[in-house]
């Protein structure tokens, strides 16, 4: 999982925090070798994506959206409502992902992410589950 953060130029998360993460958060993976993955944090009936990722060699082929949709069926088991996410506003591909995925902007949080060039925002989006 932290190698394929890394590949896909995310912030660093080391294999130790990833597996603090599978232990307290779903995490879903896609394939052995793993070609992508999501990471969710659940509180009661919502939870938030703390990250999601395909391996850039082979992106627009279906993974995140399999695993996106395995998270969300696992998250309505467990009586989750709703989703939420932030996505910095310059990353166009997650944000296409995430609107064909049902998801609905509906915040701004301003200079939120650190970038060479300065800060960008990021934006909120979030999903009924039970709509
Ligand atoms: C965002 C990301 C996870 C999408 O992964 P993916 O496996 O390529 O996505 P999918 O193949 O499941 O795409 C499903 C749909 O999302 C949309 N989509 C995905 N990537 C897109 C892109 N680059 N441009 C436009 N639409 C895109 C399309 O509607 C696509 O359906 P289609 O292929 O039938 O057109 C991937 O680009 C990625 O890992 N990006 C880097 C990590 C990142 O930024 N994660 C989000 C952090 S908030």
């Amino acid at each position: 999982m932290a190698t394929l953060h890394k590949k896909s130029i995310l912030p660093y998360w080391s294999a130790k925090d990833m597996a603090g993460h599978c232990q307290r958060d779903l995490c879903l993976g896609y394939s052995d070798p793993l070609r992508g993955f999501v990471i969710v944090q659940c509180a009661a009936d919502q939870a938030e994506i703390l990250t999601i990722v395909t391996d850039p060699d082979h992106r627009k082929s279906g993974i995140a959206g399999s695993v996106l949709s395995a998270a969300e069926d696992n998250l309505s088991a467990r009586g989750v409502t709703i989703i939420f996410l932030e996505v910095a506003e310059d990353n166009n591909p997650a944000i296409a992902f995430y609107r064909s995925a049902g998801f609905e902007p509906f915040g701004k949080r301003p200079a939120y992410y650190r970038r060479e060039t300065g800060r960008v925002a990021a934006l909120t989006f979030r999903k009924r589950l039970d709509a």
